[in-house]
């Protein structure tokens, strides 16, 4: 029987096939990562689950499966093929020290191929499995499993570390070989040596299934990890393209509409249909990204020009200028909302909630970026002419900077007008001059001191410092007041906070004195597991992704403050030091934004800070 799918279907599938393998359903998190500096965004469904894979009990148990919202931005060049997007959503299941590779790639082959789920023809499947290298075996158990399920030998594929291998997402933290999944298109072979891992399109990934037995330490060994963990990720896009039997993600339903207003949006069609299509999928996966993002209820990502802040930028300019090279009109952005928010209505309801946000700042981000397109583009093309006149095929570094500074081009966009002249920008040069700029201006970039565990352990101060601000702030201004955004970076807090006006300076004295008075009394900091709802019963803050009836974990400061949150924390408020605000501003209407840093506290000697 043929059956037609659809995404709403596909997540619906793998969800209760997993459920049907003892996995509890848990809910995706934020794009935004919680505390943690070593990625900017959710770029897998592992990575939420980071402190579980390294062995802190989860809530929910040892199986899990959820689908998770992620974006990866490594790839951005690769936008306008079929595949790649920049936003994507994962399926995953998990193994936390529960079972391994038997099972799950059991499970893998018998979601593919089952009738009752993908129901795809085993022989259409291809797998990869890790080769080995010195000091690390090749993965023969792997082979083996996907051999007794009925594989072929010739439908194995050994390959390297670029390939089979996953993680840290980080610099550091949990990883090891993986078996990917690929389906042949029965597109002609590039050339005798064509198989997965070619990107020519004949085959297409859609399953990656991670066997974690290692953690990557700081000084770059691979130390085995206590316990053995799966982690699985399985694209919707992608699979949804293979189901449908179309050829690109882009005709699937959840591109369809927001192609269709674009194409209809056209006024300049480019002469090659294919730059034409190309810009097409750039914007519509662009604007995606950005909407996701800045539709995150954590809110706390708005374009400019450092960390996260300048990817959304990136994003949202690279679609900007596809725009006009289509002839967009101004403002088209809230035309590309219209069509992306109907399409994830139900499986992702804060797009709508936050409609207002995304439109005003896609709007005032095209604004400011449109001041400055031409004269940019203008003086970029001078400074290339210059160059070709004297048969250079180098930008320099500095005068990349000044396009960035200048210009507000993002360095990796002027290297693309660059190399569509042939001209390379040099890279190291723009580093230096944006390094010096940094040093003068004193701001921007994050300076990272020490070793990642001294990170680590200041971003878990500080976390717990949030929840005692996010309390003591209740307790001056009132119960309205509501968590918008935080952002927690090694030095420093920040947390944005429903509240109508400008905190007077009495109201700050007071909210940091109850802070550091919560320090003082060096309160233990319990964790605990229960439901939403009887963590709600109990009076704590609960914020973001949870469903009814999920295990949650509670983090409650003596009985000063209790919050559903994924930790880590603090053991005791002591640790913290002293706590100063450094300042309070406007985030947007009605959300104000409080800094603050730890300090030492005056028993305690710099040394140990
Ligand atoms: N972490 C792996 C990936 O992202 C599997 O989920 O591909």
């Amino acid at each position: 029987m043929e059956r037609s799918w659809t995404a709403d279907r596909l997540r619906e599938a793998y969800l209760s096939f997993f459920a049907s393998k003892g996995h509890v359903v848990i809910s995706g998190a934020s794009l935004i990562p919680e505390n943690d500096p070593t990625v900017l965004f959710t770029t897998a469904g592992m990575h939420p689950l980071v402190p579980y894979l390294l062995g802190e009990p989860h809530p929910a148990g040892k199986r899990l499966t959820n689908v998770q919202k992620c974006v990866r931005t490594g790839d951005i060049e690769s936008v306008g093929d079929t595949a790649h997007l920049t936003f994507f959503e994962m399926l995953g299941n998990w193994s936390l020290g529960d079972y391994f590779k038997q099972e799950a790639i059991e499970w893998s082959y018998e979601f593919l191929t089952s009738s009752r789920y993908l129901g795809l023809s085993p022989d259409q499947l291809h797998v990869t499995v890790f080769a080995g290298e010195p000091g690390i075996p090749c993965d023969a158990e792997a082979a083996r499993i996907w051999r007794s399920l009925g594989i072929p030998d010739d439908r194995i594929y050994w390959l390297p570390r670029e390939d089979n291998w996953w993680g840290p997402a980080g610099q550091t933290g949990p990883c090891g070989p993986d078996t990917e999944m690929f389906i042949d298109t029965g597109k002609t072979a590039c050339s005798p040596r064509c198989g997965p891992g070619c990107h020519c399109g004949k085959f297409v990934e859609i399953w990656n299934d991670v066997f974690m037995q290692y953690n990557k330490t700081l000084d770059g060994a691979y130390e085995p990890l206590r316990q053995h963990n799966v982690d699985t990720g399985m694209g919707v896009e992608r699979t949804l393209a293979m189901l449908q039997g179309v050829s690109s993600v882009f005709e699937t339903e959840l591109f369809k509409p927001l192609m269709d207003r674009i194409r209809e949006l056209t006024t300049a069609v480019p002469a090659d249909p294919n730059q034409a299509e190309r810009a097409a999928r750039i914007i519509a996966d662009h604007m995606r990204s950005a909407v996701f993002i800045l539709g995150d209820p954590k809110g706390a990502v708005k374009p400019g020009n450092v960390g996260a802040n300048y990817v959304l930028r990136r994003l949202i300019r690279r679609a900007v200028r596809y725009a006009r090279m289509l002839g967009f009109p101004f403002g088209f952005g809230l035309k590309l909302v219209e069509v992306i928010l109907p399409i994830y209505r139900k499986p992702y309801p804060e797009l709508e909630e936050n409609r207002v946000r995304i439109v005003e700042e896609l709007n005032a981000e095209e604004e400011r970026f449109e001041k400055t397109l031409a004269e940019g583009q203008k003086e970029l093309s001078k400074l290339l002419a210059t160059l070709q006149a004297h048969q250079q095929t180098v930008l320099p570094g500095r005068k990349a900077f000044q396009m960035y500074d200048t210009y507000g081009f993002p360095l990796e966009f002027t290297e693309e007008i660059c190399a569509e002249q042939g001209i390379r920008v040099d890279r190291a040069g723009f580093e230096e001059a944006f390094r010096k700029h940094q040093e003068i201006s004193k701001q921007g970039g994050q300076s990272f001191k020490g070793g990642l565990a001294d990170h680590s352990e200041a971003v878990t101060r500080l976390h717990t410092a949030t929840h005692l601000l996010h309390k003591a702030l209740q307790i001056v201004l009132g119960s309205h007041v509501q968590q918008k955004g935080s952002n927690i970076t090694p030095e420093r807090l920040r947390f944005d906070f429903s509240h109508p006006e400008k905190l007077t300076p009495e109201q700050l004295a007071a909210v940091e004195q109850i802070v550091n008075d919560a320090i003082k009394r060096d309160l233990p900091v319990r964790c605990e597991t229960m439901t939403l709802e009887e963590a709600k019963a109990r009076g704590a803050t609960a914020l973001f992704n949870a469903k009814y009836g999920e295990q949650v974990k509670v983090y409650s400061v003596g009985d000063f403050s209790a919050e559903v949150c994924g930790g880590p924390h603090a053991g005791r408020t002591g640790e913290l030091g002293r706590f100063r605000i450094m300042k309070e501003e406007s985030s947007s209407a009605g959300v104000r934004r409080i800094r603050a840093v730890l300090e030492p506290s005056d028993d305690r000697t710099l040394t140990e800070r």
